[in-house]
């Protein structure tokens, strides 16, 4: 049947359901370059606008799965287990939890990304390690990974091209947080990496696309639906992104706080959500007798991070970058910390140089965000609140708008309940 761009536009902005024709034409074109951006733009937020039934959802991410390659972990001994994060501000997760998952006997094939406004990324946390590669062949991919257990590196240009081109143009049209686009866009990259199991972290909150717990709900059930009916094992934990994980948002300050964590020490926050997303990913990859705990506590988590980094090229003992400058952000008054915004965090972050506005620029490893106290914490006048970092203090005038509404002190002896790090699960 004769497709083109504008009907399929039409269908979708008269709030009609899309054919399973309309869909497999209109991914397998735009991926060809025949139809184009522009168009692309318009459907994207015609769908933002007007939704998409489960159908209309399943048949979007099986034509972007069938858009590239798929690749095969079937050669390997151990189960493969992977997760993924909607992404958040100071979500190191993934650095700590690929190797602890490993240490306790699955392979973990950890595709990631990198940052794009206000949210960090895993990949460009890494490149502060000097030498680390985040690029590897497919063969070298599997080699990292049999060897050591876990491998965090970038998706291929094989894997899923249509969510590459489409991911790119959504983030500058205002058409990211579409829930059938977040679910197909994470669910064709992770269907065709080819993992056995999956577990999601669903963020919510102010520094996560999905500002609702019931959002996030919806996108989590979306997501495990579709992992379920392509035989992928998959779980989702909701958790808070209220306010930044840890202590740290910023390249080399998040690989630090990890390396504690790995060392057995670490922040309550990092730590709890570490071992919540182990124990069901080993749980997911039927290895429900293993011990997280234990392989953060007696080091085995740190040995399979050690040998990880050091089979990517990078040099796991090498001091890690830190910023030319700081300016410290004190608190203004005596009382009990009720709220540290992690959207604001995050911006702050950004323009001190740890994002990049534009996919080409380069960030800084050494920028970013230090907090010294975390919601509930008593706090006194004076004392340091937050340490920004970048090596461009004309970055600091900017940064700092950002970051001056961005907390609330109340006085002391004001009841306050910090929000639990995992808010619900959804399988
Ligand atoms: N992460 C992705 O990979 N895709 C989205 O659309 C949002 C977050």
């Amino acid at each position: 049947m004769a497709m083109d761009a504008i009907s399929v536009i039409r269908t979708k902005r008269d709030r009609a359901a899309l054919t399973d024709e309309q869909i497999d034409w209109v991914i397998d074109a735009y991926t060809r370059g025949e139809v184009a951006d522009y168009q692309m733009a318009a459907l994207n937020m015609a769908i933002l606008l007007n939704g998409m039934d489960r159908r209309e959802i399943a048949r979007w991410t099986a034509a972007m799965i069938a858009s590239g390659e798929r690749m095969d972990f079937s050669s390997l001994s151990r189960p493969t287990a992977d997760k993924h994060s909607t992404g958040g501000v100071g979500d190191k997760i993934t650095l700590p939890l690929a190797p602890l998952v490993a240490a306790c006997g699955a392979a973990v094939p950890q595709l990631s990304g990198r940052g794009l406004g206000h949210t960090g990324g895993t990949l460009d946390k890494l490149e502060s390690i000097p030498g680390w590669r985040a690029l590897l062949s497919n063969e070298e991919m599997l080699s990292v990974l049999d060897g050591t257990g876990a491998v965090i590196c970038a998706a291929g240009d094989g894997l899923a091209p249509a969510d590459k081109k489409l991911y790119a143009l959504r983030d500058v049209t205002g058409t990211v947080e579409a829930i059938p686009l977040i679910a197909s866009s994470i669910m064709s990259k992770k269907i065709a990496e080819g993992t056995g199991s999956l577990v999601l972290d669903v963020k919510v909150g102010s520094g996560a696309f999905m500002k609702t717990l019931d959002d996030a709900r919806e996108l989590a059930s979306t997501m495990v639906g579709l992992g379920t009916d392509h035989g992928v094992k998959t779980v989702a934990l909701l958790t808070d992104m209220s306010t930044p994980l840890g202590l740290t948002a910023g390249n080399a300050l998040e690989v630090r706080e990890s390396v504690e964590v790995l060392a057995g020490g670490g922040p309550a926050d990092v730590v709890e959500l570490t071992l919540a997303l182990a124990r069901e990913m080993l749980d997911a990859a039927g290895l429900k007798d293993a011990d997280p705990a234990k392989a953060l506590a007696d080091g085995s988590a740190m040995d399979v991070w050690r040998r990880m980094i050091a089979a990517q090229g990078g040099d796991p003992d090498a001091i890690l970058p830190v910023a030319r400058e700081q300016h410290v952000v004190v608190a203004p008054a005596s009382g009990v910390l009720t709220r540290l915004d992690a959207y604001d965090i995050g911006i702050a972050a950004w323009r001190l140089g740890a994002g990049r506005a534009r996919k080409e620029d380069p960030v800084q490893a050494g920028a970013g965000v230090e907090l010294h106290a975390k919601p509930g914490d008593p706090v006194v006048a004076g004392q340091p609140l937050l340490t920004l970092h970048t090596d461009t203090p004309e970055r600091f005038e900017y940064a700092l708008e950002a970051t001056q509404g961005s907390f609330d002190i109340a006085p002391a002896g004001t009841e306050f309940t910090a929000s639990p790090v995992v808010l619900g699960r959804v399988d």
